[in-house]
C-alpha cells in the first residue's frame, strides 16, 4: 500500500480554467468527417445530415472547442472548395493522407454543426499551399455581416449570421517536413505574422494560434519557437504545442509517466515565451494552445487503396493504459491553467479517438472517453496549487511520483479531486484535507476506472469492458478525506 497525502489550501492557487482545455479536433482524415459525424444516410441523421448518436456522444464529453478542418490536411485544403450547393463541390485529392475528399461538409456545415452541439470552431487556415488571402478571405466570408463580396457569399449560401470564429490557428504543423508546404522557422514566421496582421484588419476582434513545434524531440526544437515568436509575437496571441505518446517499447510504468513529458514541453514553452516577451519589451504574455495531443500508437494503419474516399485510417483503440496516460495529462495541463488556454485531444471520432462509430452502424466509447468526460464535465473552476506526497518509481523519465493529482473548485460548489494511481499493483491510500477548501461536513462519491489488464479495451462487442464504477465512499475525519485508489486506476473524488 502506498501512502500519498496532498496538501491543498485557498491560498495556494494556479488560476481559473479557461473551458477551452476541453476542447477537441476534427480533421478531413479517415472516418472522422464522413462516417463519424457526418453520414447522412445513417438512421440518426438530423437534417443536415450530421449523425445523432455521435452528436449525442460529442456532447455527453461537453467539449467547447473543436479543431477543424486539419491538421495535415489543411495544409492542401482549398476552403472555398467546401461552400454552397454540395452537388456542384469538387472532389478534390487530399495528399496529406492519400485519399479523395469529396467536400460534402466545409466551413458552413461545420460551423453550423457546432452551433448546434454547443461548441465554437477553432479554424485552422491553409500556409502550405495557400496564403495571406486566403486566410483573410475566409475570416471576411465567416466573420463579416455582410456588405462584401465574401459576406455575401456566405448569406447567398444559406447562412445569414456570420460564424463568428473566434479564434484562427494559423497552419498546421509547418516545422515538419512531412507538411504540405513546409517551411523554415524565420519564412513560417514571417508568413504568420502577415496572415494574422490581415485577418486581424479585416476581424479585429479574432485571436490567432501561431504554429509552435510539432513534438519537442524535434532537433529545431526550441529554437523554433523562439524563431517564429521574433517574426510574430505583436501579432498573435497563442503559440502551440502538439504531442503524441505511444507505448511500442512495452514499458507500461514509463508509458503512464508521459505526462511528465507534456509538463516539461510547456515548461519550456513558456520559458521562451516570456524570453520573448522580455526581449521585446512587450506588455503581452502569450498563452499556450496545445491543440493536439492525445495517445497515438502509429501501429494501426490499415492497408487501402490510394485515393479511395473516407477510408479507415489509423483507427487506434484504447486500453486502460492509454486511460491513464490521458488522465495523467488532463491533470497536467490543470496544473498550467494559467497558460494553456486551449487544448484539443485529438482527435473526436474514429481515427484516434474516444468514441468510434460503425458505417451505417452504431457508436461506442473508447477507455479514454471517460477521463475526458469526468474532466471536461467536473473540472472547470479554480484550480489549487496542491502538493501531492507520493512514493516514486523509476522510469524512463527518472523518479516519478506514483500518484498524480489536480484538485478544481467547480463554478457550482464542487471540489473535485482527479488522480492517477500508476502503481501496477498497490493501492494507494490517499489522505487529503480539505477543510479549508470543503468545509468539515462534506460528502464525497469517488468513480474509478480500471480493469484486470492495463491493455483491456473496449469494440463494438464489448462496448463497456471498461468503464469507470463506484468506490467504497471516502471517509471524512473531521474535515480530512480518506480513500483508497485502486492500483493502475483514474479516479475522481467529487467533495460537497
Ligand atoms: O492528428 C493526426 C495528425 O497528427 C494531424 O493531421 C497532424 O497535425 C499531426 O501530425
Amino acid at each position: 500500500m502506498n501512502k500519498v497525502k496532498i496538501t491543498v489550501s485557498p491560498a495556494h492557487t494556479v488560476g481559473q480554467t479557461d473551458e477551452r482545455i476541453y476542447g477537441s479536433f476534427i480533421e478531413h482524415i479517415g472516418r472522422a468527417v464522413y462516417g463519424g459525424i457526418y453520414e447522412p444516410e445513417h438512421p440518426t441523421s438530423d437534417e443536415y445530415g450530421f449523425r445523432g448518436d455521435v452528436a449525442g456522444l460529442i456532447k455527453e464529453l461537453n467539449v467547447p472547442l473543436i479543431r477543424y478542418p486539419g491538421g495535415n490536411f489543411v495544409s492542401g485544403y482549398n476552403w472555398e472548395d467546401g461552400i454552397g450547393p454540395k452537388d456542384k463541390r469538387p472532389r478534390r485529392v487530399d495528399l496529406a493522407w492519400k485519399t479523395t475528399d469529396t467536400n460534402q461538409c466545409g466551413t458552413d456545415d461545420f460551423s453550423a454543426y457546432c452551433d448546434r452541439i454547443g461548441a465554437a470552431p477553432l479554424m485552422t487556415v491553409n500556409l502550405g499551399t495557400a496564403g495571406i488571402n486566403e486566410a483573410k478571405n475566409i475570416v471576411e466570408y465567416c466573420n463579416l455581416l455582410g456588405g462584401t463580396d465574401y459576406s455575401e457569399r456566405r448569406r447567398a449560401n444559406g447562412f445569414e449570421k456570420p460564424h463568428a470564429i473566434k479564434t484562427w490557428c494559423l497552419g498546421n504543423e509547418m516545422d515538419g517536413v512531412w507538411q504540405i508546404g513546409h517551411k523554415e522557422a524565420y519564412e513560417y514566421g514571417r508568413l504568420a505574422a502577415e496572415a494574422s496582421k490581415a485577418m486581424k484588419w479585416v476581424d479585429p476582434s479574432i485571436k490567432t494560434v501561431i504554429c509552435g513545434s510539432s513534438a519537442p524531440d524535434l532537433p529545431t526544437f526550441p529554437k523554433w519557437e523562439e524563431t517564429v515568436l521574433d517574426c510574430a509575437y505583436d501579432h498573435v496571441d497563442y503559440i502551440s504545442l502538439h504531442r503524441y505518446y505511444n507505448n511500442n517499447n512495452k514499458d507500461t510504468l514509463s508509458f503512464v509517466a508521459s505526462p511528465v513529458d507534456a509538463e516539461a514541453y510547456i515548461n519550456t514553452v513558456i520559458s521562451v515565451c516570456d524570453y520573448m516577451k522580455a526581449r521585446k519589451r512587450s506588455p503581452k504574455t502569450m498563452m499556450l494552445s496545445f491543440d493536439e495531443w492525445n495517445v497515438w500508437k502509429h501501429t494501426c494503419d490499415l492497408p487501402r487503396e490510394p485515393w479511395a474516399v473516407a477510408p479507415p485510417i489509423l483507427e487506434e483503440y484504447y486500453s486502460t493504459e492509454d486511460a491513464l496516460v490521458v488522465g495523467g495529462i488532463l491533470i497536467t495541463l490543470l496544473r498550467h491553467c494559467d497558460r494553456v488556454k486551449i487544448a484539443c485531444l485529438a482527435q473526436l471520432v474514429n481515427v484516434i479517438a474516444p468514441i468510434m462509430t460503425e458505417n451505417g452502424g452504431g457508436a461506442w466509447k473508447q477507455t479514454i472517453f471517460y477521463p475526458f468526460s469526468d474532466a471536461s464535465n467536473n473540472g472547470r473552476g479554480l484550480v489549487y496549487d496542491i502538493r501531492t506526497e507520493s512514493p516514486v518509481y523509476h522510469c524512463s523519465y527518472g523518479e516519478v511520483p506514483y500518484v498524480d493529482a489536480a484538485i478544481v473548485k467547480n463554478e457550482d460548489g464542487r471540489t473535485v479531486i482527479f488522480a492517477v494511481n500508476r502503481s501496477l499493483d498497490e493501492e494507494a491510500d490517499l489522505e487529503c484535507n480539505l477543510s479549508q477548501v470543503a468545509g468539515d461536513a462534506f460528502l464525497a462519491v469517488h468513480t474509478t476506472l480500471t480493469s484486470d489488464s492495463p491493455y483491456d479495451h473496449n469494440s463494438m462487442n464489448e462496448p463497456n469492458k471498461v468503464a469507470p464504477h463506484l468506490c467504497e465512499a471516502p471517509k471524512n475525519e473531521k474535515g480530512t478525506l480518506l480513500c483508497k485508489l485502486p492500483p493502475f486506476s483514474w479516479n475522481m473524488i467529487t467533495v460537497q
